[in-house]
């Protein structure tokens, strides 16, 4: 009886609640925005009150970063006051900070920081606040748009064929690939009329390739840097001879960066390597050839939202407009606002960009992936057009997710940026890392990441089981700064000696033992911080192929080791191997892990290599 007055009870509960979801959702359907299926609108009409305090629960139906908003009919909450909010059981103490008008009376104020919701499902939220306010919004961030949902089965379909997944997982197996950021901007390295771009005037990303963008040069007047354009003969040679050295399998170029200068062949576009400079030839394609010869795969960047020389104001002033209507930031940040190409933004699509990436496919039949960058605000349509377009010229070349919202074919975390251990991403991913704290030439930046960095940068990468897209920057000649090349032929003796720890692998029951991670958090980040970390003989990170098990120490101390992880009763084994010299090791097994003894490694080691055979069984 109890039960079923509980039942009851429950049932009721459950009924009210969907009820309070539905007058949420019937309250969003008046907006007319697009994404309005994840606007979380939660009006005080419905709220609990108790005192100053308003709370509701509500569902999360996508996980992201979220920002949330108070949306009154006064100017309270203009003025920096603060509000105690409470997510779960987390209470925090919160300023407003933007004010935006909406509906010519209504005042949207905004916390600056944005909130993460990592999990789909039910959250309750309360805000205390003395002022006279109508809703609380909760709305997915500037930065990470979410789709309809409308192209996902569409969508699904391709990424989900055999050449996709064919080509998945021969990416996955590749784990290091070569990033190279070269074009017109590396003749000026990194400076403009004697500035350094770090104290150009404007606000913006510091790093070479935005020289454009920092100085806000003119259209007309940065577009001289083609005239001499004139690099040496020996880049594509050098190139792909050093990717090969440093054990890269995939090479990814700078088809096209936001300056809107292609490196290829473009019958779309003359503002090219073969028709606007001294050079006089595909550069794209000499590098391609090279590739192919040397046995590495080939892929190019392509910026297909921002473009400074004909992609208009990037669509800016359009999405601001209807932004500002429902009282959301519009980044500014990669937007020709200064000079901007008289074209509309679509028209840029058509003639321009949607061109190129069919011009890309066809002059390079055995392209392995394009690496969009630059979205923008290339709307979800957009997104699905140019994954689309890839697949239907060439199905086997891979996109990764910066084209929009969800359709790459796998994830990155972001510039210099490794995801946590704990961190579960739902696609296979990449992380791309620059040599110092630039991806273009910048011919003062000495900052440069030696050969252990890298190298850890790396382990971690391959030990959490992702790829790792390795950044150079040639300058205007095509050379390598001297320092980086010597830094990743140096890592690459290591990856070569120890290759069967690394390719074709993937993530263990567990990525490391020892020191808690040291992430990489951000070109920024690396930048202003520097890395700090002492190496013991104590820290491991593990890879797996087969019944194999790869523990990789970082440092080059001899004697007795011991490998929590592999304790007696979690693994059986069967063989202990040094993997650089293939030496058998005798070995222990307890009850604290797997004991053996590290001998005859060189002084200068930048690690080594354990291989643990486990019993079949
Ligand atoms: C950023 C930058 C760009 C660089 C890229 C590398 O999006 O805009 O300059 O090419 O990251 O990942």
């Amino acid at each position: 009886m109890k039960l079923r007055i509980n039942t009851i009870v429950f049932a009721v509960f459950l009924i009210l609640v969907s009820c309070k979801i539905n007058v949420y959702t019937s309250s969003l359907k008046k907006e007319k925005f697009n994404q309005t299926n994840n606007w979380i609108v939660l009006e005080k009409t419905v709220s609990e009150k108790e005192g100053n305090t308003f709370s509701w629960s509500f569902k999360v139906k996508q996980p992201t970063e979220y920002v949330l908003q108070i949306v009154s009919n006064q100017a309270y909450f203009r003025d920096k006051t603060t509000v105690k909010i409470k997510i779960g059981e987390q209470e925090f103490e919160k300023t407003l900070l933007k004010s935006y008008v909406i509906n010519s009376n209504q005042i949207v104020s905004e916390i600056k920081n944005k909130i993460q919701f990592k999990n789909i499902g039910n959250q309750t939220i309360s805000i205390s606040t003395k002022g006279n306010f109508t809703s609380l919004r909760i709305i997915p961030h500037y930065k990470k748009p979410i789709g309809t949902g409308n192209f996902h089965q569409e969508w699904l379909k391709m990424h989900q064929s055999i050449e996709k997944q064919k080509a998945l997982q021969h990416f996955k197996e590749s784990k290091l690939g070569m990033f190279i950021h070269w074009g017109l901007y590396s003749q000026a390295g990194g400076m403009w009329k004697e500035t350094r771009i770090n104290k150009s005037p404007f606000s913006g990303p510091k790093v070479a390739e935005w020289l454009m963008f920092a100085f806000r040069i003119s259209r007309k007047e940065y577009s001289e840097l083609a005239k001499t354009f004139n690099p040496d003969k020996s880049f594509a040679q050098n190139i792909a001879k050093l990717a090969k050295d440093v054990g890269m399998k995939y090479v990814v170029l700078t088809s096209k960066h936001h300056d809107g200068f292609s490196l290829f062949n473009s019958a779309v576009s003359d503002y090219n390597m073969v028709d606007a400079t001294p050079y006089k030839a595909d550069v794209v394609k000499e590098l391609y050839d090279a590739c192919l010869k040397e046995g590495l795969d080939f892929g190019v960047y392509y910026s297909h939202g921002n473009d400074w020389m004909d992609g208009s104001d990037g669509n800016y002033n359009n999405i601001k407009k209807e932004n500002d209507s429902l009282g959301i930031y519009t980044h500014p940040i990669g937007k020709n606002l200064w000079d901007p190409s008289p074209n509309t933004h679509e028209e840029y699509l058509e003639r321009k960009a949607y061109p190129q990436i069919k011009e890309l496919l066809t002059l390079f039949p055995k392209l392995n992936l394009i690496w969009f960058d630059g979205t923008g605000f290339i709307t979800e349509k957009q997104a699905f057009e140019f994954y689309k377009q890839v697949y239907n010229i060439n199905p086997n070349v891979l996109v990764n997710r910066r084209v929009g919202y969800a359709f790459g074919d796998y994830l990155d975390a972001g510039d210099n940026k490794i995801p946590s251990a704990s961190e579960k991403l739902d696609k296979y991913w990449e992380t791309c890392g620059t040599t110092n704290n630039s991806w273009g030439y910048k011919s003062y930046d000495e900052d440069w990441k030696n050969p252990k960095e890298l190298l850890y940068y790396f382990v971690d990468i391959l030990s959490k089981g992702g790829n790792y897209l390795l950044n150079i920057g040639p300058d205007g000649e095509g050379q390598v700064p001297e320092t980086s090349a010597k830094n990743l032929r140096e890592m690459g003796k290591w990856i070569h000696q120890n290759s069967d720890a690394v390719y074709g692998t993937s993530r263990w029951k567990i990525p490391n033992e020892g020191q808690e991670e040291t992430l990489l958090g951000g070109t920024g980040h690396r930048a202003t911080k520097g890395f700090k970390r002492n190496f013991t003989s104590k820290d491991f990170w593990f890879t797996a192929k087969g019944n194999k098990v790869y523990v990789i120490s970082l440092t080059n101390t001899k004697g007795e080791i011991l490998i929590k992880s592999l304790k007696k009763g979690d693994e059986t084994i069967e063989e202990v191997k040094l993997l650089r010299s293939n030496k058998i090791l005798n070995w222990q097994q307890d009850k604290n892990g797997l004991k053996t003894t590290i001998i005859g490694l060189p002084k200068n080691a930048l690690g080594y290599v354990v291989e643990v055979t486990l019993k079949n069984n």
